[in-house]
This record gives C-alpha cells, structure tokens and sequence, in this order.
C-alpha cells in the first residue's frame, strides 16, 4: 500500500509518503514558528492560510522525492481531528480533492494515533502490546495499547498538557514560542536543585496508583517563586533545570508505574515532548533496572509530520477498515475534538 500522508492540525505543514513493504519513501515538513514567533503563540487564522500555501508544493515535493507519481497512490491520509478547525480543514479538503480526483481513498487520521504509533517507523520498532505515554502540546496521556485501534487509557492530564506546562512556563521566563526546546536548552546551564517545585499527582501514586497527570499547580509554583526574584542569568536557568525536573519526574513515576500495573515490558514514548532529553535519559536509566524497553521515534518524528500520519493510514488500510467509498463524491468532516479512546 503506498499512501501519502497530511498533517495541518496545528502549525507544521507535513508531507510524507509511506509504502508498507518499503517503509517511509519521502517526507517533508514546512515548520511555521518563525509566523507564529511575534504573537507569542500559534494564531490560528494564519496556521490556515500558511497551510494552504504550503501543502500542495510540499506534496509535489515529497511524490518527486519519494519517485513515485501521484496515480500510484491507493490512498490519501490526512489528520482529522483533534487540532485548529481552520488547520484540520485545509488537509481535509486537499486530501479529499486528491483522493477524488484520483479515484483513491482518503482515510482520516486520529492525530494522537499518529503520534503513538509514530515509533514504528523506526527500524527497530515495538510491537504490541505497549504502553504509550503521549506527550504533546495539547495532550499528556498514559494508554495501554494492544494493537492498531486498540487503545486503552490509563491516566491523562486534568488540567494543563505537559508540552503546554513547557510553553507557558517558557513565556514566563521570557523565551520565545515554542518554549518546550527552548527552556530545555536553558535548563542545560541550570541547577535543578536550587529550587524545588511540587511534583503533582505523585503522592496519589501510592495510595490508589492514580496514573493521571495535572500540571497547573507546577505552573503557578513557578508564577509565584518568579515575582519573589528578580531575574538574572543563572537564575532563570536554574528556575527553568527545576521545572523541567519536575515535569520530568512526574512523567517517569507514572510511566512506571503504568508498566508496574499492566504488567507489560514495553514502553513507547510519542509526542513533542518525547524530544525532551532529560526525559529520555532517566526513562533509559529506569528501563535498564528495571528491565523493560523503551521506544521513541526519532527526534524529526516526535513533534508534528506527515510521516506519522502516512504510517497510520497505511497500517489503517493494512486492517481493512475505514475505506471510505472509494472515488465517490461525498463530504467529509473534521473533528477538533476528539477522544482516542473512541476510535
Ligand atoms: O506533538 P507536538 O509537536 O504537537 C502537539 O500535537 O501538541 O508537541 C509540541 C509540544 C510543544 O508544547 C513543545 O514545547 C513541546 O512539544 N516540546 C518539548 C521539547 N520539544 C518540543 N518540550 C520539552 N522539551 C523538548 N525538547
Ligand atoms: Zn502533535
């Protein structure tokens, strides 16, 4: 199955193409930080409009990098939901055109699937069943997944996501947008224990092994230490090697204590957030005692792209399902809203 696959759900136009025998062919991502940078923050009038300049060049550009013509397509993925209504609705009519035009089917992709099946482009890939924690923008959730499609939660955020715990805490240090890589870097020439913040949900871990998250109370600790101060260099280096500390520390614990619950031996990390590497170095540290594996996409992989959504609607195919009726003129609908554990 060759697919080609459309991501606009936010603010990165991606393009891959994806042939299941032969894996990723080509793929191509046209990032809008430096659009968004002035407002601090994605504008979500101008992500659409950037979509639609950008999607069907980088289209063009990744059928000529994969070689590969568009008639040999069987199908156009494109992200559905959840993310920016205008954003989803430029992929979704250009794939929907796409497909009609050639005669293919254009199959509609839970973002979060992408992300979390997003470590299976790797050569060494995991199989299921896994335990996925998904860490993005807009999304922190700990799922039991038992095969495509099979998704079971196990705790996700009450409150803030921990990529948007990253951005908020960010803009109070003055970074700029997008401020999870940016305070990661600054916390590189910090000292994580100069300050301590509180680590939430930790100490429900214990008493009912609550494997949900809530990042807001992280936020406000930081709110309040920062009016007691003022700013220098190495101050907000250390406020921000603390933060991430214990962002990171709450994500490991219930990482942990997912594998403990379900008793499963591979852990799959997806999400922006994934890039993270102090996330990744103690997650490393914990699976070697411990003894369980852990897989991550690699770092292009983990924040927004087409290639995610071109494996997910190719590994969809693969299972027969949700083939929409191939050629036929029909609408379709976008869904900014949507829960994974519907699917
Ligand atoms: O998955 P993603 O690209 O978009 C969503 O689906 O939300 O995740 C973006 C999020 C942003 O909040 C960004 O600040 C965060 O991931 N992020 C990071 C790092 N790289 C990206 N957070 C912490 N450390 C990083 N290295
Ligand atoms: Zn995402």
């Amino acid at each position: 199955m060759l697919v080609l696959g459309i991501e606009t759900s936010c603010d990165e136009t991606g393009v891959a193409v994806y042939d299941s025998d032969r894996g990723l062919l080509a793929h191509a991502l046209h990032s809008q930080v430096a659009l968004h940078d002035p407002y601090g923050g994605v504008v979500p009038e101008l992500a659409s409009r950037d979509h639609v300049r950008r999607l069907l060049p980088l289209a063009r550009q990744v059928l000529r990098g994969a070689g590969v013509q568009e008639s040999d397509l069987d199908a156009i993925a494109f992200t559905q939901g959840p993310g920016l209504a205008g954003a989803l609705l430029v992929g979704a009519a250009v794939a929907n055109g796409l497909a009609f035009g050639l005669g293919i089917a254009a199959i509609g992709v839970h973002h979060l699937e992408g992300h979390l099946l997003s470590p299976l482009l790797e050569k060494n890939a995991p199989v299921f069943p896994f335990v996925a924690l998904l860490v993005s923008g807009g999304h922190t959730q700990l799922m039991r997944v038992s095969g495509v499609g099979d998704y079971r939660m196990l705790g996700e955020t009450l409150d803030d996501a921990a990529g948007e715990a990253f951005d908020k805490t960010a803009k109070l240090l003055g970074l700029s947008y997008p401020g999870g890589p940016a305070l990661a870097k600054l916390a590189q020439r910090g000292k994580p224990d100069r300050f301590e913040f509180p680590r939430p949900m930790l100490e429900q871990l214990g008493k009912h092994g609550d494997l949900n998250f809530s990042f807001s109370g992280l936020k406000t600790a930081v709110v309040t230490l920062l009016r007691q101060r003022t700013l220098d260099e190495q101050t907000r280096a250390d406020v921000a090697a603390a933060f991430q500390e214990a962002v990171v520390d709450v994500l490991v614990a219930k990482s942990l204590a997912a594998m403990r619950r379900t008793g499963l031996e591979r852990l799959v990390v997806a999400g922006g957030v994934g890039a993270n590497l102090r996330l990744r170095a103690l997650l490393d540290a914990r699976a070697a005692r411990d003894g369980f594996s852990v897989y991550y996409p690699a770092m292009e992989f983990c924040t927004d792209n087409g290639a995610m959504i071109a494996l997910a609607g190719a590994l969809r195919l693969d299972r027969g399902s949700r083939i929409e009726d191939l050629g036929k003129p029909r609408g379709f609908t976008v869904r900014p809203r949507w829960d994974l554990a519907t699917l």
